[in-house]
């Protein structure tokens, strides 16, 4: 079905299982890549692919060198420091593509468009439902209009816990996040903000509600370019909106710029045992609110169900298309390098004004 070789970097991770199945389904055959050999074994036998043990990023980028693979998808996280190392194995062969939520690692990996443009390879970051569920919509609602003077984006996954332990992937993500703090655009300059700012409740489209707040979340960067506006905010329904956490970040930010306390902070919350439970909503929205400078307003939502399923699905989708040629040559977000309605493709369902 697909004619370069595909590899899922953290192939036994709760997302690159549900993408090497998914990749079996749609008759591609993953090189399935990972640190633990049996894990990765017994994955393997339901998809037909071959499997590779590499445990570290130098690790997997050499064997990227070795092999020279189509499409790379990085599903091993803290995108800050893996994406760099690994783009650079993938070019100027291959595609790349992650899941990539962090504001600075987002934009790294997007100053690199000129030289992915150069090799005539593609590079696409936040392929998951953060970034795409709110760029998706603000793309559809920007569609033959001129940029809006304000977009305000709420990313509101649902998802379902699965019983085991935190993981090093969604543990340096938590501690990153709290440690650079909030971010928004003003006057088309990014500045700071507070993490857990302008908490809100979010009434649904299917009546239910959500607790919301400011997050450096890097639906902001693609809100920004997919609309062109000046001013955009942000809200996670992953970040604190209680007082007595508002209360407490800025101290445990300062305390977690100190890297060895960081390191600490990542090491304790990955090992840290979560118990199963079902996903707290029906459904996951991407929400997004623009307003243009005489005052007119649209708004519009995605609806996916669990946040996980979709994500897999939206990089699944990606990959496929990568390894078909379908990418244009560049570095982007999921709805800049495919447009809207990837987000539809994957399963999504838009909900327009
Ligand atoms: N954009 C979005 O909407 C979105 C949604 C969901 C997740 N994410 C992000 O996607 C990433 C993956 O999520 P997940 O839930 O699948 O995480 P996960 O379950 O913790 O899986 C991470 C995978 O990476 C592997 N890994 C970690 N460090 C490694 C290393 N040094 N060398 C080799 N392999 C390594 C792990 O191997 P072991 O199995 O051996 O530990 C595991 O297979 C996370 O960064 C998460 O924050 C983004």
């Amino acid at each position: 079905m697909t004619e370069r070789e595909i590899w899922v970097l953290g192939a036994t991770g709760r997302i690159g299982r549900s993408v090497a199945a998914r990749l079996a389904e749609q008759g591609a055959a993953p090189v399935l890549v990972g640190r633990r050999r049996e894990s990765l074994a017994a994955l393997r036998a339901g998809t037909a692919g071959e499997i590779l043990v590499a445990d570290g990023t130098e690790s997997i980028a050499d064997a990227i060198r070795a092999r020279r693979p189509g499409v790379v998808v990085n599903l091993v996280g803290n995108y800050g420091e893996t994406a760099s190392a690994l783009v650079e194995a993938v070019l100027p062969d291959g595609h790349y593509v992650d899941l990539a939520t962090d504001l600075s690692a987002v934009s790294h990996l997007l100053d690199r468009h000129s030289e992915a443009e150069a090799a005539g390879r593609t590079l696409v970051t936040g392929a998951g439902f953060g970034v795409l569920a709110t760029e998706a919509v603000v793309a559809a609602l920007c569609t033959d209009r001129s940029a809006p003077s304000h977009v305000r984006v709420d990313a509101l996954a649902s998802v379902a816990v699965e019983s085991g332990v935190v993981g090093d992937a969604f543990a340096s993500s938590i501690v990153e996040a709290i440690t650079r703090g909030g971010r928004r655009y003003q006057n088309g300059q990014l500045v700071k903000a507070r993490f857990g700012a302008d908490p809100r409740t979010v009434t649904l489209p299917d009546g239910e509600t959500v607790k919301s707040a400011g997050a450096p979340s890097a639906e902001l960067v693609a809100a920004q370019r997919a609309s062109g506006a000046p001013s955009v905010t942000v809200t996670s329904a992953l970040a604190p909106t209680s007082p007595l956490a508002s209360a407490v970040l800025p101290l445990a930010a300062a305390l977690l710029s100190v890297p060895a306390v960081r390191r600490f902070a990542v090491r304790r919350m990955a090992r840290a045992s979560m118990k199963a439970a079902p996903r707290p909503r029906r459904h996951s929205w991407g929400h997004a609110v623009l307003t243009w400078p005489d005052g007119t307003t649209r708004e519009g939502w995605l609806r996916a169900d669990d946040g996980m399923d979709y994500t897999a699905a939206v990089v699944t989708e990606v990959a496929l298309r990568l390894a078909r040629g379908e990418g244009k040559p560049g570095a982007y977000t999921p709805a800049a390098a495919f447009g809207p309605d990837l987000a539809v493709a994957a399963g999504g369902t838009f909900i327009l004004d």
